[in-house]
């Protein structure tokens, strides 16, 4: 991937307050907890993940995989930038469900999990693709060799055709107004309404990236043997029909983990 800082918004932290303010909340409700365990069922049973795995949830919002996961007998540590969904979390926590505000490029374990899960399109925020390689290689030193990353995206090529223009959606008594469109290289969401007489702009900004440059970055930097899935019940990946990208992705074991400067 280029170095170049693409999107040239002015809010190049909008994932800070966005994510964190109560309107994220009451736009999107409560996140599909069905939808989250028939997931998790299916990635459990695909990568055959033992009894007491060492599991990271980056970006792991109010918890709902994390918890899940920790239902069916894993370690399980869910971070988040969000101190509200952390702080929300931490009601559901045990001897082997925790919880911490991390931002995801950082490692918060070395050579320490073995599989991290990035889930639910919580990749993309930032403004450069520096960043964005930056929370791969995050990733990669947090994972043992051999540790599995699952980054589940969304289809580019599909969301790009189906981008809308302007809808309303209404949520406890607010008017949404929600604008999406394709600038500079990404999936851009401009959300604006008013609330007890205050008009308020948010909006959320996700790199379009394709399968080619994702499958770049995560080869690029230390990950082997890559499987694309294309929705939740792990079909193949179809660039045309598929709903989401899903990319597996192994860590090269230590001989073969340095960053090799040549795969540009
Ligand atoms: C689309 S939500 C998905 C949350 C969760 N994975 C789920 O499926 O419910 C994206 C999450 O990424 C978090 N996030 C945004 N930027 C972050 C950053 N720089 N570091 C860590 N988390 C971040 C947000 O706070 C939010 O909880």
């Amino acid at each position: 991937m280029a170095d170049d800082r693409h999107g040239t918004s002015p809010d190049c932290t909008w994932f800070e307050n966005w994510f964190d303010s109560k309107y994220y909340h009451i736009l999107y409700g409560n996140r599909d907890q069905a939808e989250a365990e028939l997931f998790m069922n299916n990635l459990i049973r695909f990568l055959k993940v033992p009894s007491g795995a060492r599991i990271h949830d980056l970006c792991c919002g109010k918890g709902r995989h994390s918890v899940f996961l920790s239902s069916k007998g894993f370690e399980v540590t869910g971070t988040d930038l969000s101190e509200a969904s952390i702080r929300f979390a931490k009601q559901f926590e045990n001897e082997s469900l925790n919880f911490y505000i991390s931002d995801m490029r950082t490692t918060i374990r070395i050579n320490y999990f073995d599989f991290v899960f990035n889930l639910f399109t919580s990749f993309g925020y930032f403004a450069s693709d520096r960043e964005h390689e930056e929370v791969v290689r995050a990733v990669h030193s947090s994972l043992r060799p051999g540790g599995i990353f699952v980054l589940d995206y969304l289809n580019t090529s599909k969301v790009k055709k189906q981008l809308t223009g302007t809808m309303f959606k209404e949520a406890e008594g607010i008017r949404f107004e929600i604008n999406k469109s394709l600038e500079n290289g990404y999936i851009n969401k401009k959300i604006s309404f008013s609330d007890k007489g205050k008009q308020y702009a948010f909006q959320e900004r996700v790199r379009a990236y394709t399968k080619g440059e994702l499958e770049k970055a995560l080869l690029k930097n230390g990950f082997e043997a890559l499987q694309f899935k294309g929705n939740y019940m792990l079909d193949e990946f179809d660039e045309e029909k598929s709903d989401r990208l899903i990319i597996i992705g192994k860590k090269k074991s230590l001989s073969d983990s340095r960053l090799n400067p040549k795969s540009e």
